[in-house]
């Protein structure tokens, strides 16, 4: 089962990821982080930033790109990882990869999961989700075993990202983005969510049937996942009372 912790806020969830992040650089100072851009996983950079830990060795993969926006566009996820994650956190920008930056756009996914495997493969990997329930960009429909890729973007997730666009018509219709089944090979998932607009997509992925209708809920079928989550996203989790009771009740080693 996955970990489900609910935390009072963000920075909460913010601080525990920061700290797992960490722990597991103190092991191996080149660790391979999974770098999920979004609203969401800027509690985790925060927090990371504030505690002033030296990166500057850990390699990074980026979960997804929107695919047909001009080099250098604000919006794109490269842009969004530099200024969100390489800059506060002082990686160094010549290890941090993003899907479908080299080469051709037909073996770009191929090329990025050449590329994991030979950094070892993913130690931690941030994830948000959807509230169509999509992990990375894997909409609804995903297969469980599908690695880096192009994909068409639902309608939802065109119009949950039209706030960061001058006009919805302006979210580009592709994406190149993470498979499941690259997903499902890092060896560590954090996935958070806030509100309660993401409670339906939690319920789903932690609760829910296995099923590609829900992408999330692949997490289910992952050795080491912890989900982070605030009252509200947490609020349609039948089994909540016992998450907490285990949480509270954790083992000294046990971390997330
Ligand atoms: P958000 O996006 O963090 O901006 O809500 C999450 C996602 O689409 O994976």
């Amino acid at each position: 089962m996955a970990e489900i912790v609910i935390v009072s806020d963000m920075a909460a969830a913010g601080e525990l990821a920061a700290d797992a992040i960490l722990a597991l650089v103190a092991q191996k100072p080149d660790a391979v982080l999974g770098l999920a851009t979004g609203s969401t996983p800027l509690a985790v950079y925060r927090a990371l930033a504030a505690k002033g830990a030296d990166l500057s060795r850990v390699r990074g993969f980026a979960l997804d790109e929107y695919v047909g926006l001009p080099p250098g566009h604000p919006e794109s996820y490269r842009a969004v990882i530099t200024r969100d994650v390489v800059e506060p956190l002082g990686l160094d920008p010549a290890l941090v990869r993003v899907p479908g930056d080299r080469g051709p756009l037909e073996t770009a996914g191929a090329d990025y999961e050449r590329a994991i495997i030979e950094a070892g493969g993913i130690d931690l990997q941030i994830l948000g989700i959807g509230t169509d329930g999509h992990i990375g960009f894997n909409e609804p429909g995903s297969s469980f075993a599908s690695l880096t890729r192009v994909k068409t973007l639902t309608a939802q997730t065109r119009e949950d990202n039209a706030r960061f666009f001058d006009s919805p018509a302006d979210v580009p219709v592709h994406c190149i983005t993470q498979g499941l089944g690259t997903i499902q090979r890092a060896r560590h998932l954090v996935l958070l969510a806030f509100g309660e607009g993401k409670a339906a997509a939690i319920a789903a992925a932690v609760e829910g049937p296995i099923t590609a209708s829900s992408p999330g809920s692949a997490i289910q079928l992952h050795a080491h996942v912890s989900v982070l989550v605030d009252e509200a996203a947490a609020s349609r989790l039948a089994n909540v009372d016992y998450y907490r009771h285990a949480w509270a009740n954790r083992l000294p080693w046990e971390t997330l």
